[in-house]
């Protein structure tokens, strides 16, 4: 079976423009993030409170939290590494963080200059003070289908690193296929062996990257296995600056599109989300990637 309802949680201004050559203005982001919750997304990733040398991309962070409209229905996570970085979102009213660990070595050395081990060490304090002061907190494990520098990942490594940032006082998985060449049976048999080590489908998210076609085909295992909340960018913007290869988010409007046919609410209006990241692409100065937007854009 299907879900009645999924949740999306859109990553648009942090995972897609974290990865774009453009630098845009706080004001255009603020816009980008004001269109979508007027498109009708509840829950969306503003940005991170990373080094700003490492993602200049989003150095802007305290700058765009200043302007963003705030209401009780809309939800703005961001990530944060280190306690550094949860210092500087409690300092401007954060509620909701992502903490990012990896299911292989290569990757949390170059995204996170850590270990694994490492990594989860540095988390900890992190996910400790923020749920004592009350903030939401979601994990993600990245590389969780391949790397590109170890290649296939075994499942027993990703449950392995996502049960110790579970461990750790998290809300939220999301699992990220961050080099998008995961296939449905894999994600059937990796959701699964998460259940299966106490996870299960109502703490679990799904962030699959389109970069073999395979986004789409993934999401709809996933939902056919019990989860109900799916990651995706509109317009299919970005991808992962510290993992080769790693472009294209799923695209919001490609989820929808599918999802509308299916008869799964979302709550959102594809028309608005189309012109808004059409509008988006425009900023960037390339069009957008995603299949829905270029068949609902006129000549
Ligand atoms: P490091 O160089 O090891 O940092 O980087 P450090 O702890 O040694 O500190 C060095 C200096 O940086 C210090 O300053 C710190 O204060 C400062 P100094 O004392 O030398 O003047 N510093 C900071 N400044 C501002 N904000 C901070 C911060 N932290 C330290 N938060 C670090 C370690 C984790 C900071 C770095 O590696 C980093 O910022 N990494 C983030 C990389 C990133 O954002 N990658 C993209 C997101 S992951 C992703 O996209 C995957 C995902 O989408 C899911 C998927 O697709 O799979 C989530
Ligand atoms: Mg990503």
């Amino acid at each position: 079976g299907l879900p009645e309802r999924v949740s999306i949680y859109e990553v648009g201004p942090r995972d897609g423009l974290q990865n774009e050559k453009t630098i845009v203005p706080p004001s255009d982001k603020a816009e980008f993030v004001t269109r979508l919750a007027d498109a009708g997304l509840r829950t969306i990733e503003t940005t991170s409170f990373v080094h700003p040398k490492w993602v200049p991309q989003l150095a802007d962070a305290e700058e765009l939290l200043d302007v963003l409209p705030r209401s009780p229905e809309l939800r703005y996570p961001v990530l944060v590494p280190n306690e550094r970085g949860l210092d500087r979102a409690l300092a401007n009213g954060v509620t909701e963080v992502a903490v990012f660990g990896s299911a292989t070595e290569s990757f949390a050395r170059r995204n996170l200059n850590r270990s694994v081990d490492e990594s989860i060490g540095m988390f900890a304090p992190v996910v400790e003070r923020a749920r004592a002061q009350g903030l939401w907190v979601r994990a993600y494990v990245s590389m969780a289908f391949g790397d590109p520098w170890e290649g296939d990942v075994p499942i027993e490594q990703v449950v392995s690193v996502a049960s110790r940032l579970m461990e750790l006082g998290c809300s939220q998985l999301s699992i990220g296929d961050t080099i998008g060449v995961g296939t449905a049976g894999h994600v059937t048999a990796l959701i699964e062996a998460m259940t299966a080590a106490g996870i299960g489908v109502d703490r679990l998210a799904v962030h699959f990257h389109d970069t073999y076609g395979q986004a789409l085909a993934n999401t709809l295992a996933a939902l056919r296995a019990g989860v109900t909340v799916v990651d995706a960018s509109a317009g299919g913007i970005g991808g992962c600056p510290y993992a080769e290869s790693a472009t294209g988010n799923l695209a919001t409007e490609d989820l929808v599109w599918m999802l509308n046919g299916l008869g799964v609410d979302t709550g959102v209006d594809l028309g608005k989300l189309v012109e808004t990241s059409r509008w988006m692409a425009g900023r960037l100065g390339r069009p957008s990637p995603s299949r829905v937007v270029q068949a609902l854009s006129p000549e």
